[in-house]
């Protein structure tokens, strides 16, 4: 029987941060890590295994039964599948990634867009990208209860090489934004691990929805700050990317407390280290930042500011120099 294998991506975050779930802007790009399912069809239900679990998934293949850990992510996916119409085919399938989980680069995502396309080759099934989005922002929910916005569903599926994914979460409008050809992206991921399940992303959720000043001013100023950084692209102007990105983590520092010590000193130590612009990026309780450099200094930043993070704090955190990818949706076309 052939395999066949689909790949998801992971993404980092730009800025627009805790933007998404209010109608807000965002500016996503797709990276070189991510999820990769290889399966074969299977005639009465639905297995998988993780290469980094050790646990097998067994499912209906309509989605039914009951799953634990990561499988709960599966489950849903197929279950939310199925009532969309998918018809019952099954598959026997393999999920291995690169994403680092728990660093802010949407390794859930990577897993559920990832499945979610191997279930509708399996079945010759097809939604439109945003309907897909969407439907895997749903068993996200489902799965383990986090009121996640549209963006990392939206990023891992319709983002393009060399850009940026520039998305109105409230018309759900969207344009690939070339992204400066002299910066590399550059993650440093803390070594504090985050889980929005239990964090208080749900919290901060409630507290946007019921008006808290502070938490309204963060996402008003950082909607008008993804609007400036396209501009600042657009323009090649360095600078003023450098004064965004820092005005965006200080304000997810002050007015929205998602920020970490861990993550505020990997931002200054960017900075010092010659970044032309660092912020958190993702959910943030821990997780990673993001920076860019100037082109051919971006080992070079990466190293140091992992050097200077482990002498100040002992922490071992991990540097990636990524590149942008295309999103899934057009990787399986
Ligand atoms: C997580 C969520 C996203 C978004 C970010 C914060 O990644 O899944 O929907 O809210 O946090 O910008």
């Amino acid at each position: 029987m052939t395999e066949r294998t689909v790949f998801a991506p992971a993404r980092v975050n730009l800025i627009g941060e805790h933007t998404d779930y209010s109608g807000g802007l965002v500016l996503p790009v797709a990276i070189d890590l991510g999820t990769t399912v290889s399966w074969q069809p299977l005639d009465e239900h639905i297995r998988m295994r993780s290469v980094a679990f050790t646990d097998w998934v067994e499912l209906g293949a309509d989605g039914s039964g009951t799953s634990a850990g990561w499988g709960r992510y599966a489950a849903a996916v197929a279950r939310l599948l199925h009532e969309r119409g998918r018809r019952a085919a099954g598959l026997d399938a393999v999920v291995s990634s690169t994403v680092p989980i728990g660093s802010g680069l949407s390794s859930s995502a990577a897993l559920t867009v990832s499945l979610a396309l191997a279930l509708c080759q399996a079945a010759a099934f097809e939604l439109e990208p945003l309907e897909l989005a969407h439907l895997v922002q749903e068993a996200e929910r489902l799965a383990v209860g986090v009121p996640c916005g549209l963006m990392d569903p939206a990023a891992v599926l319709l983002a393009r090489r060399g850009h940026a994914l520039l998305l109105d979460c409230g018309t759900e409008e969207y344009r690939h934004v070339p992204l400066p050809a002299g910066l590399a992206i550059v993650v440093v991921d803390s070594g504090v691990r985050h889980a929005l399940e239990n964090s208080g992303y749900a919290d901060r959720r409630t507290e946007v929805e019921r008006g808290d000043p502070r938490r309204v001013r963060h996402v008003v100023s950082e909607n008008e700050r993804v609007r400036k950084t396209v501009a600042a692209f657009e323009s090649g102007d360095l600078g003023a990317l450098g004064t965004l990105f820092r005005e965006g983590h200080n304000s997810l520092r002050d007015d929205f407390e998602v920020s970490t010590p861990e993550l505020d000193l990997l931002v200054d130590l960017a900075y010092e280290l010659g970044a032309v612009a660092a912020r958190m990026t993702g959910g943030g309780f821990g997780g990673a930042i993001v920076a860019l450099a100037e082109r051919s200094g971006e080992r070079a930043l990466a190293d140091a500011v992992v050097e200077a993070y482990r002498a100040r704090t002992g922490r071992a955190g991990k540097a990636y120099v990524c590149s942008s990818v295309d999103g899934a949706a057009a990787q399986t076309r």
